[in-house]
């Protein structure tokens, strides 16, 4: 499969090479074939990018009254859902992610946001507040200016959905930068925002490596906000950068999510999340239940379930809409699991299915096998890491204190799965989890209404929902003497 990349920057409502003329190319990891080629950003076409969304903000987006703001808001998420079978190809391509999660999941999710988000254009009021008599204060929500967003590769359109709805909702103008795994359907995404009639500037991607075109957008002086998605260590490194400037960062970062399953759970059901839980986009999810925790007295039942599950779920041809697991994003994602695999068994772990390259088809592409170890005990690399692929570790345990105190025991605090017919021992749980999602009897839902985030190394603030809004507007308080 060929796509049409141009190989261009979408900056100030115009598509421009990159200033340095530079390009690289975008794979299929399925294929390893080259499917686009795309415009290399760096320092001066940031630059750039910075100065025409800070000029469209000073310019003809805050003369945009909100409701008209939602209003083009609602008309994109209307052209994303018309084009659901171009993103979802382009998904597919581009990230190795499996036809059915795109045209299903992804795409309908990116429209669903932009939808959400068109109805908090219009009510972003402030208040009034009651003083001393012969005053009047009152507060009002300003957007802060020019945004900085960078997204990663494992749901490139949706995390650029998630990233723009809120910020151009508030009335914010943005500067994107896309993934270099997988810059295409954000390449499209623009297009669609320049037909559907966005002022030019309100939305500029520049397309680049993180090192480059990333850094400079962090560093760069005249950006006022910045949201991240991405691993840990760069998350780091933008806070640091943007400590120097004072530029308020939003960090979603990695996980390492516990999916614990108590003895009185419907097995059936909980065994259905576990896999879904790990292996949905090939465990390449920030939010993959990667730590199962498995009751003792159901550990051999649970384990089995669970096991012939895992050996149904066979890597294949991603465009096939019955396909569960396609390839990993990349031969360095690859290797990284290959090389967390060979450390969890050198660490003791058992390995019970998969911890190989999967063949697919004519035996090219970054196809790996679903893979579960056993034996894994929680102090292990690979229960406390974030590995970002098809692999699940299964832990044992017995009392619900001990499982809630080494769930806990984990840098990261993204998500959690609980699972148990027991409402208070649910409840009571949840309320002991350290993790910014738990999911009861559940594991993996989303909804553009509900706030989405992590704790400790998983990173802070919120995305979607009325707090991820919120995040891209400031208050200003106005003082009035009425004399
Ligand atoms: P990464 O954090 O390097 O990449 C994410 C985004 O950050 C990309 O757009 C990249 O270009 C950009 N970036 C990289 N370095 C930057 C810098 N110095 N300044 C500004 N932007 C920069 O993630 P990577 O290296 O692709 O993946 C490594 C691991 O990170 C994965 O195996 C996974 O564990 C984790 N990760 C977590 C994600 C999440 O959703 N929480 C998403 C992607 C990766
Ligand atoms: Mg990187």
């Amino acid at each position: 499969m060929k796509l049409e990349s141009d190989g261009r920057l979408f900056i100030g409502g115009e598509w421009e090479a990159a200033s340095s003329g530079e390009t690289f190319e975008s794979i299929n990891p399925a294929t390893e074939e080259v499917i686009g080629s795309v415009a290399s950003g760096d320092e001066a076409d940031v630059d750039r990018a910075v100065k025409s969304a800070r000029s469209a903000f000073e310019g003809k987006w805050s003369a945009f009254p909100p409701a008209k703001r939602a209003a083009l808001l609602q008309k994109l998420a209307g052209a994303i859902l018309k084009n659901r079978d171009a993103f979802a190809a382009i998904e597919v391509a581009d990230q190795g992610k499996v036809m059915f999660e795109a045209s299903k999941i992804d795409v309908p999710m990116a429209a669903d946001a932009f939808n959400y988000y068109a109805g908090w254009a219009t009510k972003l009021g402030g208040s009034t507040i009651p003083n001393a008599p012969g005053m009047l204060n009152y507060v009002q929500n300003e957007p802060f200016g020019v945004v900085g967003q960078i997204i990663p590769w494992n749901f490139p359109l949706l995390m650029a959905a998630w990233k723009l709805a809120p910020a151009l909702a508030a009335g914010n103008t943005v500067v994107l930068k896309p993934a270099e795994q997988t810059p295409l359907s954000a390449i499209k995404l623009g297009q669609l925002i320049e037909e559907v009639g966005f002022p030019p500037g309100v939305v500029n991607i520049v397309t680049g490596f993180g090192p480059t075109a990333g850094a400079e957008l962090v560093a760069h002086p005249d950006v006022d906000r910045l949201s991240f998605t991405g691993s840990t260590e760069v998350g780091k490194g933008i806070m640091r950068t943007a400590a120097d400037s004072l530029t308020p960062v939003t960090l979603e970062l990695g996980g390492k999510s516990p999916n614990i399953v108590f003895a009185d759970a419907n097995l059936d059901a909980a065994s259905r999340g576990a896999i879904t839980g790990i292996f949905y986009n090939k465990g390449e999810a920030c939010t993959a239940g990667s730590r199962l925790f498995v009751e003792d007295s159901i550990a051999d039942e649970f384990i089995a379930m669970v096991l012939d599950r895992a050996r149904k779920s066979k890597p294949g041809d991603p465009t096939d809409m019955g396909t569960k697991i396609g390839p990993l994003v990349s031969a360095a994602q690859r290797d990284r699991v290959e090389g967390y695999v060979k450390l969890g068994q050198e660490e003791g772990a058992n390995l019970a299915l998969g911890g190989k390259r999967a063949e697919v088809g004519d035996g090219r592409g970054y196809f790996y096998e679903p893979t579960v170890l056993t034996v894994v005990s929680n102090t292990m690399r690979v229960a406390q890491e974030e590995i970002f692929g098809p692999v699940l570790s299964i832990i044992r345990f017995k009392e619900v204190e001990e499982v809630v105190l080494e769930a806990n025991q984990n840098p990261y605090g993204l998500a959690a799965g609980v699972w148990t017919n027991d409402l208070g021992k649910a409840h009571r749980t949840a309320a002991a989890l350290n993790a910014g999602t738990v999911w009861i009897n559940t594991y993996g839902l989303y909804s553009a209404a509900v706030p989405f985030g992590g704790t400790k190394a998983s990173g802070f603030g919120r995305e979607l929902g009325e707090q991820g809004v919120r995040a891209y507007t400031r208050s200003k308080s106005v003082w009035v003497s009425l004399g």
